[in-house]
């Protein structure tokens, strides 16, 4: 077996099922689960007819890269949202099965497995980012999410010594668990620092559309990198998600996009770890990406 998979921590769900085990709810009441973070509001509208009318896309295998009109979609939504210029759909977008195994999968593709491999993610932190270092063959290091700080991140903590070997830092904005949204000016000191220390920055910013509707929606990574001039957005890739936005955690569909070589390399990884989407699948992610509507209701409702 490969020995570094005895360096996983057990899932948190799974570790929460064993205490949980021995446990009789009460039967006179419906349970709220607050340990797994499903989104439990209603599937948009739009979903059944669009699976309806794409059934026939289970005929045919899907490409790693996606249909062009999804990534054109996501193109189109990334500039909308994030007041950019140019998002190049040939080459800085691919479609992903859900962040999850994408967030996983980067660190497999970009990690140069050498003594002192370092990769840098938050404390506390999505699990998924120490698994993917630790199975890249890397040592995970941990940025601390402080109250003093109000749950953000101070890189400027970080000493030399541990940014030595740095090849990859996640962020997580806004951040779970405490909802903390780094500032684009934040962002860019840690595009300035990734160039300085030679890294990439994967910016999982999966509750980027989960905010109070009176404020400003949180910025993004690439939006802090176009404004400072860094318009390919070099060391940059972002982790978006239809789970959370549009109620889709079953539909296992998001992207990643960002700077064209990486994602060049990560769609070479990801040719041969396997992950597409059924054509159906991105049929209803087409439809989720063009509409508003519904993620503005369901920003009403949380
Ligand atoms: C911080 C964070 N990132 C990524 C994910 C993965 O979401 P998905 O794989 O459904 O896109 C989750 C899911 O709960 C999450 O909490």
């Amino acid at each position: 077996m490969n020995p570094r998979l005895d360096r996983l921590q057990p899932y948190p769900f799974e570790r929460l099922r064993r205490l949980f085990a021995d446990l009789q709810p009460p039967t006179d009441g419906e349970p709220i689960a607050l340990s797994i973070g499903e989104p439990r509001h209603a599937l948009p509208d739009f979903v059944e007819p669009v699976l309806r009318a794409s059934l026939q896309g289970f005929n045919h295998y899907p490409t790693t890269r996606g249909e062009p009109a999804l990534r054109e979609t996501i193109a189109a939504w990334l500039q909308r949202r994030f007041d950019l210029a140019n998002v190049d759909a040939e080459r800085q977008i691919l479609p992903v099965s859900g962040t999850r195994e994408a967030l996983f999968a980067i660190a497999q593709a970009v990690v140069a497995d050498k003594p002192g491999a370092r990769v840098l993610m938050p404390n506390p932190f999505y699990q998924i980012y120490e698994g993917a270092a630790l199975l890249a063959g890397a040592e995970p290091a941990f940025y601390d999410l402080a109250p003093e700080n109000g749950y953000l991140p101070d890189f400027s903590a970080i000493d030399a010594a541990t940014w030595e070997g740095v090849q990859l830092v996640y962020i997580c904005n806004p951040g779970n668990p405490a909802g903390a949204c780094m500032s684009e000016a934040a962002m860019q000191d840690l595009i300035r620092l990734a160039e300085r220390h030679d890294f990439i920055i994967a910016a999982d910013e999966c509750y980027s559309e989960i905010y109070h509707p009176d404020a400003e929606p949180p910025a993004g990574l690439l939006g802090a990198a176009a404004r400072m001039g860094n318009t390919t957005f070099e060391r940059c890739i972002v982790f978006h998600s239809l789970s959370k936005r549009s109620n889709l955690p079953g539909l296992r569909s998001g992207f990643v996009a960002g700077n064209a070589e990486l994602l060049g390399s990560f769609a070479l990884y990801r040719t041969y770890h396997g992950c597409t989407l059924p054509p159906p699948t991105q049929a209803v992610s087409r439809a989720a990406w063009s509409d508003e509507a519904h993620v503005a209701e369901n920003r009403a409702l949380y």
